[in-house]
């Protein structure tokens, strides 16, 4: 089978995606696969051969020249984090030509990218979330009543972004503005939210011979204020699975984030945050293309569960295809 691994996208967390993308090239089966390593920039598609030498991509049918043969794909393994590998966009494109991909559909994934309207679609469900506050850019900024509502600190958080990029937490509402201006520069919404403080965790939920699947818990401990592009890229935390919870927390934690995959109808893997309230799991956002580079939180929970990198990678496919 040919499989296309789609890697970059057009947001900051291009570079991150290239190393979950380069980490699935080199695990993915060459014995029982043919894949290629496809990049997606603003300004042009192309992949990689074996030399790294770039080939253009005819974007009309998603199909490469290799060696002067035209060649379709059977399956898309999707690494791209953020727009628009996470985002639904490339989702829609695959579904329009009819390739199977391993995350979810467009419309999940479009969902699940944009955090206001995630908790928004989960909050009447009964999943526990914080308060939160949402700003378009233009919109007029209350500072007044956003502390208001959301009490400090806080976090601003661009809507629709990853890997904490325009991320800040807010101590005092002199650095308000700041936080603001800085998440806008990620998107044109912004979500503002109420501190939860409590223990976090980092949840997968995968799709593994044809069964919803919880893996086991990761425990964050971020030596920064929190879990910011520092702590979660250089070194900067400490994640431990399984996480040291309680049995209840456990319970609670994975009765969650299966009933949310299950509602939602997500495919593919996902990797959801968590914080504890008690013994109440209070769902952060959902992360439909999370990272899968040999130190990333997914792998590190499938090794726990007895998951191989080759495994957890071939499984993608074979879901994608079933
Ligand atoms: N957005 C990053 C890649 C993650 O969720 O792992
Ligand atoms: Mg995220």
């Amino acid at each position: 089978k040919n499989i296309a691994i789609i890697m970059g996208g057009y947001s900051s967390e291009h570079n991150i995606s290239i190393k979950s993308g380069n980490v699935v090239y080199k695990y993915l089966d060459k014995t029982k696969y043919n894949a290629y390593r496809i990049i997606i920039t603003k300004d042009s598609w192309f992949y990689l051969d074996g030399a790294d030498k770039e080939h253009p991509m005819e974007k009309s049918d998603f199909s490469i020249k290799d060696d002067g043969k035209k060649v379709h794909f059977d399956c898309v393994f999707n690494a791209i984090h953020g727009t628009p590998g996470e985002d639904g966009l490339m989702q829609a494109y695959f579904e329009l030509l009819g390739i199977p991909q391993t995350s979810c559909n467009h419309y999940e994934a479009a969902l699940t990218f944009n955090k206001r309207d995630l908790l928004s679609t989960l909050k009447p469900y009964g999943v526990p979330c914080a308060t939160s506050y949402f700003l378009n850019k233009g919109q007029t900024i209350d500072e007044d009543a956003i502390v208001d509502k959301v009490g400090l600190p806080c976090f601003v958080k661009a809507n629709r972004a990853g890997s904490s990029y325009g991320v800040s937490k807010v101590h005092n509402i002199e650095d308000l503005g700041n936080a603001i201006e800085n998440a806008f520069k990620e998107d044109t919404q912004i979500i503002i939210e109420s501190f939860l403080d409590g223990t976090e965790v980092s949840v997968g939920v995968i799709t593994f011979n044809n069964k919803v699947t919880v893996l086991p818990a990761t425990e964050i401990i971020s030596e920064n204020d929190f879990f910011d592009f520092e702590a979660k890229y250089m070194g900067k935390s400490q994640e431990i699975t399984p996480a040291r919870i309680s049995k209840i927390q456990e319970s609670n934690v994975t009765q969650l984030a299966e009933f949310i995959y299950k509602t939602l109808g997500l495919k593919g893997y996902t990797r959801s945050e968590f914080i504890f309230i008690g013994d109440e799991p209070h769902l952060l956002e959902i992360n439909t293309t999370p990272g899968l580079t040999e130190e990333s939180l997914l792998p590190q929970q499938a090794k726990t569960a007895g998951i191989s990198l080759e495994e957890l990678f071939d499984s993608a496919i074979v879901e994608a295809l079933r």
